[in-house]
């Protein structure tokens, strides 16, 4: 792993002489950075104006039916005492379940592989415990019927992309508005895959009403609103939920230096003590929930995961209703680099506080040649088989699903100036790439 600062300057200047390959193709997607209400802080960089995002020929948008996953989709359903790690976890039935006991991580001391697999969905519902993995749904993205049907067949968990952020679902004080994230959710569910809602409590993409919020005693009530009402809304269809999101800066958006709490309207006006607040409003609006901290550039040991370690040691020590931790596993700019070792002794660390562990939003990014082809298919490899081998890391979700949606294609600190990002495992016409390959190796165990 090299060192921030001269990576991003050596990125700088390769991007000055000329940046990053060309993406694949269709172009089809204009994300824009920047631009959200309240500012943008998210995936590390503060973020202003759209820096040229890729515009083409646009999307066949005509939607029609809802593909069909393939594989089945019992997602804990295999809880027989298995092989060579001695795994007897597996204890769920279809998948549900509560409080660790949904055959993902319950007890088992290695994680079996399937024998094969036609898709990472497939490998991860086979292997004992299973595994979800997820992709990030954008409501633009299930428009475009190739788009719906790599992501159901190769998926079993989603994430909004941002249609369950709070300025997407309450744009005005109390006012709530549900029809983007309910399509996500049902067409989700029509095919057999969970969703966790991202995110609740956030600083970044927040109405101007609620960042611009003074007053303790009307912070903590507009919080308990929007978390009692959002859960409750979804309560019936989903179950896991990132609570706070983000809370930690540093000096550099790779992790290092200062570490501290972020100054958000929650912070500034509750303290601290609103994580704790948030997970306990949380815990009350459903007792079954599973319940994370989700954050960026905590992949491996720098400042920023050091502080976050002891922050959630804090809640668990205190007995605050927390289940599990999301390292967002963004690589390359604007974040930082971590490899498969330093990842895995990093997830034990929260492992052995008792907690569960998720890959959240996984990406690496090749803008400005900070991260070379070679280097992204170790990093997918090891990255994923570091989760794959901890029984008690219970999902692996990707940042999107092909990479001309990339948000890193149009985020200015990622380098990408519109070009592609080159960050996922499929290409623009949904094609596999060696990225798929080397994470569907590293589900199979090898
Ligand atoms: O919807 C508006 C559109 O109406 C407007 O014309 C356009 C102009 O810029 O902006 C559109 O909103 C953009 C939105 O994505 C939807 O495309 C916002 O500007 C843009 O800031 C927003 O970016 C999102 C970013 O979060 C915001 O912080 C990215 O798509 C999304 O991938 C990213 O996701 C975050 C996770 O939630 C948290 N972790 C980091 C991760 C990456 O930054």
């Amino acid at each position: 792993m090299r060192s921030a600062p001269f990576t991003l300057l050596l990125s700088a200047f390769l991007c000055a002489a000329g940046c990053s390959d060309s993406g694949d193709g269709d172009g089809g997607e204009t994300t824009g950075s920047g631009g959200a209400t309240g500012g943008t802080t998210s995936g590390g960089t503060t973020s202003g104006t759209p820096s040229g995002a890729t515009t083409g020929s646009g999307e066949a948008s005509a939607s029609s039916g809802a593909t069909t996953g393939s594989g089945d989709t019992t997602s804990a359903s295999n809880g027989a005492t298995s092989g060579s790690g001695g795994a007897t976890s597996g204890s769920g039935t279809g998948g549900e379940g509560t409080g660790g006991s949904d055959g993902t991580g319950g007890g088992a001391s290695a994680r079996v592989p399937a024998a094969s697999a036609s898709t990472l969905r497939e490998a991860g519902e086979k292997a004992n415990p299973p595994l979800l993995i997820g992709a990030a749904i954008s409501g633009g993205g299930l428009g475009n019927n190739d788009y719906k049907r790599v992501a159901a067949a190769e998926h079993n968990y989603v994430t909004a992309e941002n249609e369950m952020k709070w300025d997407a679902l309450e744009p005005s004080a109390g006012n709530f508005s549900w029809g983007s994230a309910d399509n996500i959710v049902n067409w989700a569910r029509q095919n057999n895959m969970k969703v966790k809602g991202h995110t609740l409590v956030w600083h970044s993409q927040l109405p101007g009403w609620m960042s611009s919020m003074t007053g303790k005693a009307n912070v903590e009530a507009a919080m308990r609103r929007h978390i009692t009402q959002v859960m409750g809304h979804f309560k019936d269809r989903l179950d896991h939920w990132d609570v706070v999101n983000e809370a930690v800066q540093t000096d550099s958006d790779t992790g290092v230096g200062n570490p501290r709490m972020r100054p958000t309207v929650f912070y500034n006006q509750i303290g601290e003590s609103y994580i704790d607040l948030a997970f306990q409003i949380a815990r009350e609006q459903d007792p079954k929930a599973k319940l994370y901290y989700n954050d960026y550039s905590i992949d491996a040991r720098n400042d920023k995961v050091e502080f976050v370690y002891n922050m959630v040691k804090g809640m668990v020590d205190r007995g605050v209703p927390i289940d599990g931790v999301g390292f967002q596993m963004h690589i390359g700019p604007p974040n930082n680099e971590a490899g498969g070792a330093d990842v895995a002794a990093n997830m034990k660390r929260f492992t052995d506080l008792g907690l569960e562990v998720l890959i959240s939003e996984m990406d690496i990014n090749r803008c400005g040649g900070v991260v070379t082809a070679e280097e992204q298919l170790t990093y997918y490899h090891d990255i994923v088989a570091a989760c794959f081998k901890e029984p008690k890391c219970t999902a692996v979700t990707f940042w999107g699903i092909n990479d001309g949606r990339s948000w890193l294609n149009s985020w200015s600190g990622a380098l990408c100036n519109g070009q592609s990002s080159q960050s996922l495992l499929f290409n623009d016409q949904y094609g596999k790439k060696e990225t798929y390959n080397r994470v569907m190796n590293a589900l199979l165990g090898k």
